[in-house]
């Protein structure tokens, strides 16, 4: 394809060779402008510059750049991008690709296990050099809740559907999914969270979604619940969250973002045996199989057709 304006790019968790090489494969001539990190400086002329790549570039990192004509957000949480008061009034998209979301699935099918196959009581029974047998619960019978049906989300429950659990769903707008209860609304999320041996959290951080899940609605689990939380920590009240767990209300939890990152130090969730941490990496955008749907944005911005993936900032995912 032919392209136009240079492109730029700013990640201070991605690697540029990598996506400079997948862009440059999927684009042959495009130009990729890395820009430097912390700083965000860019080399060469800024007017030439019409594509933005990022990931949380720093404050007035997009005012350099007159001719900007698309923003991509470097991966699908968008959180961190719509909040910002330097967005500019141009098309915002995210990454959407099937190995992402290929990868967040097999995640989440590994806590869900984890938790169902009582694995966490295994480990503690090895280190105590214990033989504790637990008789094996059939998948049938633990009612899994995924909280979001997006394209993570989805391809999620769908993935521990198929592993024969009681899978049910909740998003904003009612969804159909195949062998999936889904429910949608404020309203429906009691009776949902009351009906989730293991609950999945995969919504995006929105004004709508920060603090969900404080104390009272966490009390509504089932005694004993697993909690599995993959999209971002402050959906969560978190102090309520080390609550339940430290009293074994929440039986166990597989935490992969919290509500400051990295997690301090201090935070009582290291210590704590019925916890996993794992570090913000249940998926990760692939350069290979992001540059294709890149490189069709820049085509459509060029031919003046609508951008897939687009994100709308005032609903904030
Ligand atoms: N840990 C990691 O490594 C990692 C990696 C990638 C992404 N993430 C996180 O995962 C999140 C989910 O990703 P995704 O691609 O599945 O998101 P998505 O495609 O934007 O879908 C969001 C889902 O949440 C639902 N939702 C949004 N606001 C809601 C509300 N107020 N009440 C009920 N449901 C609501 C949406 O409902 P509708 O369907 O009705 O719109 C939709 O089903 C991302 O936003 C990101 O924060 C984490």
């Amino acid at each position: 394809m032919s392209v136009g304006g240079a492109l730029v790019f700013y990640s201070a968790f991605d690697a540029p060779g990598e996506w400079t090489a997948a862009l440059k494969a999927a684009m042959p001539g495009l130009d990729v402008r890395v820009a430097r990190v912390p700083d965000g400086a860019v080399e060469g002329d800024p007017a030439q510059v019409e594509t933005a790549l990022v990931w949380k570039p720093p404050h007035g990192f997009f005012s350099a750049f007159p001719n900007l004509s698309l923003v991509i957000n470097l991966g699908a949480g968008v959180d961190a991008l719509v909040a910002r008061d330097d967005l500019p009034d141009v098309p915002v998209t995210r990454l959407s690709d099937p190995h992402m979301a290929q990868m967040m699935a097999s995640f989440v099918l590994f806590a869900v296990l984890r938790h169902a196959r009582d694995i966490p009581a295994f480990e503690k029974a090895q280190r105590e050099r214990r033989w504790h047998y637990l008789h094996p619960r059939v998948a049938g019978e633990i009612r899994v809740g995924v909280l979001g049906l997006g394209e993570l989300g989805a391809a999620a429950a769908l993935e521990i559907a198929r592993h024969g659990f009681d899978v049910r769903g909740w998003s904003r707008s009612p969804k159909t999914l195949p062998g999936i209860a889904c429910a949608s609304g404020i309203k429906a999320l009691p009776g949902f969270l009351a009906a989730a041996d293991i609950l999945v959290v995969m919504l995006p951080l929105t004004p709508q979604t920060r603090g969900l899940l404080d104390a009272e609605r966490l009390a509504l689990l089932p005694e004993g619940a697993a909690f599995i939380n993959v999209a971002r920590g402050p959906v969560v009240d978190e102090a309520a969250l080390i609550g339940a767990l430290r009293a074994g209300r929440i039986g166990a939890a597989t935490l992969d973002v919290f509500e400051v990152e990295p997690l301090p130090a201090e935070s009582p969730l290291w210590g704590m045996e019925n916890v996993l941490v794992t570090p913000h990496l249940a998926s990760v955008a692939i350069p290979a199989s992001a540059a294709a749907q890149i490189a069709e944005n820049i085509r459509r911005v060029k031919a003046g057709e609508a951008v897939l993936n687009r994100v709308d900032p005032g609903r904030g995912y």
